[in-house]
């Protein structure tokens, strides 16, 4: 079996920029429109894989690489194609040289004249082939949104690999003929948001796609039927969605529950929690800030009543900048104390709410919430109260056009009977409403992200993280959704629309009244991976839904294939595909089964009968979490069950978070025990800011290419260690050659991964091992600190790889004869100049040589700000220390701020000759040392001074004689 392109190249930097591109984009990414689920991989990185695994690997890899660039259109054709912005003229005027300049400009700011359109998209053309692959982007769509490639390319690409395509899904499947001759088939079997097999089915795959939740498999569903339906769904959908919306707001208008008396619509609510003050036993409203719209100068003004004995709430529309500020600290809950306005005395919370620290744990105080309290009852500890509503008004101006204004208010008696009104009105439907699935009946059960839901409020039922209009409001969407939808396209999207209602409208959304939110806005239920209760939180109307109800415009495209989706244990299930790609719950400490309940309690009576083959669980005895034992043996059954569900000549890839090296060990130690063997693994910077790899290392995405484990062949473990020093440095000889200079593909920290891939590779590609019992060292409980012999031979891998990378600009033979402490710091320096300040990086170098210690070496030790000493800021510290400070670097460092003091390079080696004790013998050595040193002085900026210091010194003991 040939190796497969992936398994011997990825262009892994360029993968992480456009990761990192589509993750930025927000709403306009393809799937996550469609609802909420935590974690989705990007596209980019799902197509980049597909096809990797299928394109082969020739004996002319640097052309692989260009064919691969070019079906991602990631060449250079490829991107000017993807270009659709202009450049500005002024950035043009500045990337010109003079004579171009002369050239096109008739001064700064102005072309000169009569230039055509074909000369102005040549100017363009010229100045976006200047640019940083990173600064191209910025002008770039996403790959995803082309419709073709040229036809050039594809010329290029059928010559290369002897295909006929015309297209992308052609070439996908001759490719998969040619290699299985079938369609290549390709499964997930914790599919989550869909990604991968939405992501396969459009490239031309038939997927598969399985997750135990069946909140998941619906979205994994609907991204391949709606978004994948193309514009006759797209349609289909739209209209659905339109007599739904419309019908809701008919009757919330007939109603009258969003209007007032003088005509104006409400279009958000705001409610604050209410607690009597254990000191003075005044009512006080709770809220940490009492701003309502910074931009707008609205806030709530905090009023003593005496004759009710309670803190009165009046809106002011007018406030300035020091009344703003003022309202912002006077907030009347800080850190979980409550601040009591009127006697000044604070209280904690949790004493307010009467939890008791029991011997069997916490007993919450509050009273818990029957099945059918919509709203805290007479004398429950925390009450609620509406204090706010915005208002729009519409008028005509003097000119008879229409026109609307915002208003914010502070309930009045009709609003309060409007309030009575709705919760009547929920009421009167609530078992009928249940009864049919259009309201939540399921009961919260307790796990750790739940808990807090019954102790902070008292909630013990899912509708209870919905206030009565939100429930009314909902109950109604679902009424309709089901009397108006008849195709299961249409009822489907309209529940996933529910979905999307539910996260941006909840009790447990903040009100975010900043500046930079204008008029004040909520935001969505899930800002991180929990339950946050508030105290305060803002509401929406009809018409501050209707952006979430409608969604963004799908990006629809037509899946031509067949494809699977089912809710399913990944144990259990049955189907065989050539490849599978998965996304595991592997350490990324999501309570998936927890946080979707949210979700699937307002689903769970429709799904069975929309899915008859799904169930409506989550199942969560079964869910793959934590990292103990019983994980490692759950996650093996899994993958056993993938592996034996997948052809010989099958290909697995695993995405996972890298994290340390007994993350990696764990992983590979649940495959191997699963037959399947590592043949590559790469890292792709997927989250955040790592595209532009700042930031930390762990939110790196590591793709660990698998095939089936096949061999027969046992091994020792003292037989393993040379062939892994021998597999380390091909790796690492393979890696430096495939480099291209220009624009590196591969970081420090790839090269130290490298090391860890080539461990695994070694070690499964044997059945068994003589000495490590894999079903043992899988199920062991491990202590902290005990090192599996796996992480060992990792450990030993990276350092081997540590010592094999010797800096650019030093000389390989003399950097043999340097201690450990000494590589550290000069290899360090080679790091910190590529602009690596996060503090993972150094210490997986240190790890790498050894080191205990390293910290002496640091200037700072502040997360993504470490950096070394220089010279100077060394000074005398450590100096005849064991170790460092007895070493010829650091005695070099010494003289080097011996010279930048006395402005002398005599003095230095006058410096050097009195404390190197065999100075003429290691005169190389030091010249050596010191002239790397003077190579930072166009690296580092804060370097420049030493680093000319080291320069004159080398020239110095260089030129020294007896
Ligand atoms: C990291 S997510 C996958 C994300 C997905 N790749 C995407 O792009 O959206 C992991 C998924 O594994 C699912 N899961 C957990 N235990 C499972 C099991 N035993 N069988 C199948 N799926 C499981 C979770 O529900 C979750 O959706
Ligand atoms: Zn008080």
């Amino acid at each position: 079996m040939s190796p497969s392109f992936i398994e011997t190249q990825l262009p892994i930097s360029k993968l992480s920029k456009e990761s990192y591109k589509e993750r930025k984009s927000n709403y306009s990414q393809t799937l996550t429109g469609l609802g909420k689920w935590w974690g989705r991989k990007p596209l980019i990185l799902v197509r980049a894989t597909i096809l990797g695994l299928l394109l082969p690997s020739t004996d002319d890899p640097k052309r692989d690489r260009e064919i691969f660039l070019k079906l991602l259109m990631m060449d250079e054709e490829g991107l000017w194609l993807r270009k659709t912005k202009a450049i500005s003229l002024k950035e043009v005027w500045e990337r010109l040289n003079t004579k171009e300049r002369q050239e096109w400009f008739a001064e700064e700011g102005k072309l000169r004249a009569k230039i055509t359109k074909d000369e102005r998209e040549a100017l363009q053309k010229l100045v976006f082939g200047k640019l940083s692959y990173d600064h191209k982007l910025e002008y770039c769509d996403r790959p995803e949104q082309m419709d073709n490639l040229s036809e050039s390319a594809w010329q290029e690409i059928n010559a290369h690999l002897g295909t006929s395509a015309t297209n992308l899904s052609e070439f996908v499947q001759q490719l998969g003929i040619k290699r299985f001759g079938h369609i290549p088939r390709v499964g997930d079997a914790f599919c989550g948001g869909g990604s991968i097999p939405f992501e396969a089915a459009r490239i031309g795959c038939e997927a598969y796609g399985s997750d135990l939740n069946p909140v998941a498999a619906l979205l994994t569903w609907a991204a391949l039927n709606i978004v994948g339906g193309g514009e006759e769904v797209a349609e289909q959908v739209r209209e659905a969605q339109q007599s739904v919306y419309d019908a809701v707001d008919q009757q919330i208008r007939e109603w009258g529950i969003e209007h007032n008396e003088l005509g104006w619509r409400a279009d958000a609510y705001l409610y604050c929690v209410e607690t009597l003050c254990p000191e003075c036993g005044w009512k006080v409203p709770l809220a940490p800030s009492w701003v309502i719209a910074a931009k707008y100068g609205v806030i709530g003004e905090l009023v003593t009543d005496d004759f009710n004995k309670c803190i009165q709430i009046e809106i002011r529309e007018d406030a300035n900048s020091h009344q703003i500020n003022l309202a912002k600290k006077q907030g009347t809950l800080s850190n979980s104390q409550l601040i009591c306005p009127h006697c000044n005395q604070t209280n904690p919370i949790q004493a307010i709410r009467g939890d008791r620290r029991m011997k069997e744990g916490t007993q919450y105080g509050l009273r818990l919430w029957k099945n059918n309290d919509l709203v805290p009852s007479a004398d429950d500890v925390l009450q609620e109260r509406l204090y706010c509503i915005r208002w729009i008004e519409t008028y005509l101006d003097e000119k008879g056009l229409k026109k609307t204004r915002r208003h914010y208010r502070a309930p009045d008696k009709s609003d309060l009977q409007s309030e009575v009104m709705v919760l009547e009105l929920v009421k009167a439907r609530f078992a009928n409403w249940k009864e049919k699935g259009y309201i939540p009946s399921r009961k919260i059960e307790e796990g750790a992200e739940t808990t807090r839901l019954f102790r902070e409020k008292g909630w013990t039922h899912w509708h209870h993280l919905f206030n009565p209009r939100q429930l009314l409001l909902y109950g109604l969407i679902s009424d309709f959704s089901f009397q108006k939808a008849h195709l299961n396209i249409e009822k489907v999207s309209l529940i996933l629309r529910l979905g999307c209602c539910l996260n941006w409208n909840s009790k447990l959304v903040i009100w975010n009244s900043d500046i930079s939110k204008g008029p004040g806005s909520t935001e969505q239920t899930f800002v991180n991976q929990a339950f946050n209760t508030q105290y305060n939180y803002g509401i929406r109307t009809v018409t501050t839904l209707e952006k979430t109800f409608f969604g963004v415009d799908i990006n629809s495209c037509n899946l031509g294939n067949d494809s699977k989706i089912l809710s399913a244990d990944a144990r259990q299930v049955i189907e065989s595909c050539d490849f599978w790609i998965t996304d595991p719950p592997y350490a990324d400490a999501v309570n998936y089964h927890e946080l979707s309940e949210f979700f699937l309690a307002w689903y769970e009576k429709h799904i069975p009968k929309l899915f008859p083959d799904w169930y409506a669980d989550t199942k969560s005895a079964l869910a793959i979490t934590g990292r103990d034992s019983h994980f490692r043996e759950s996650m093996s059954e899994c993958y056993c069950n993938l592996a034996n569900n997948m052809p010989e000549d099958g290909m697995q890839v695993v995405m996972f978070t890298h994290q340390d090296a007994s993350v990696w060990a764990d992983l590979a130690l649940i495959l191997w025990a699963s037959g399947l063997r590592v043949t590559a693994a790469w890292c792709i910077a997927t989250e955040t800011d790592s595209g532009l790899k700042v930031g930390n290392y762990v939110q790196g995405t590591v793709l660990l290419i698998l095939r089936k484990q096949t061999s027969d062949e046992t091994a020792f473990l003292d037989e393993i260690y040379p062939k892994v020093e021998l597999e380390v440095k091909r790796q690492l000889d393979e890696m430096l050659r495939l480099e291209d200079k220009e624009e590196p593909n591969f970081g420090d920290t790839d090269y130290q991964l490298a090391a860890y891939a080539a461990a695994l590779r070694v070690l499964t590609q044997y059945k068994t091992i003589e000495d490590i019992d894999i079903q043992y060292e899988l199920s062991k409980t491990r202590k902290k600190g005990d090192k599996s012999p796996i992480v060992e031979i990792i450990d030993n891998a990276v350092k081997i790889a540590c010592d094999y990378l010797v800096p650019a600009n030093f000389d390989s033979f003399i950097w043999k004869s340097i201690t450990p402490e000494e590589r550290f710091y000069l290899k360090g320096l080679d790091i910190e100049s590529h602009g690596e300040y996060r503090s993972s990086v150094y210490q997986e170098l240190a790890r790498g040589f050894g080191l205990k210690d390293y910290k002496f070496c640091l200037e700072t030790s502040k997360a993504n700000e470490n950096r070394l000493k220089t010279a100077s800021e060394f000074a005398n510290k450590n100096l005849g220390d064991l170790g460092f400070g007895s070493s010829l670097t650091r005695t070099a460092l010494y003289a080097i701020r011996e010279v930048v003091t006395s402005e002398e390079a005599q003095k230095g080696k006058m410096l050097l000759r009195s404390e190197v004790r065999d100075y003429w013998q290691q005169r190389r050595l030091i010249i050596e040392i010191l002239k790397y040193l003077g190579t930072m002085e166009y690296k580092i900026p804060h370097w420049d001074k030493d680093a000319k210091a080291a320069t004159l010194l080398a020239g110095a003991v260089d030129n020294d004689s007896l």
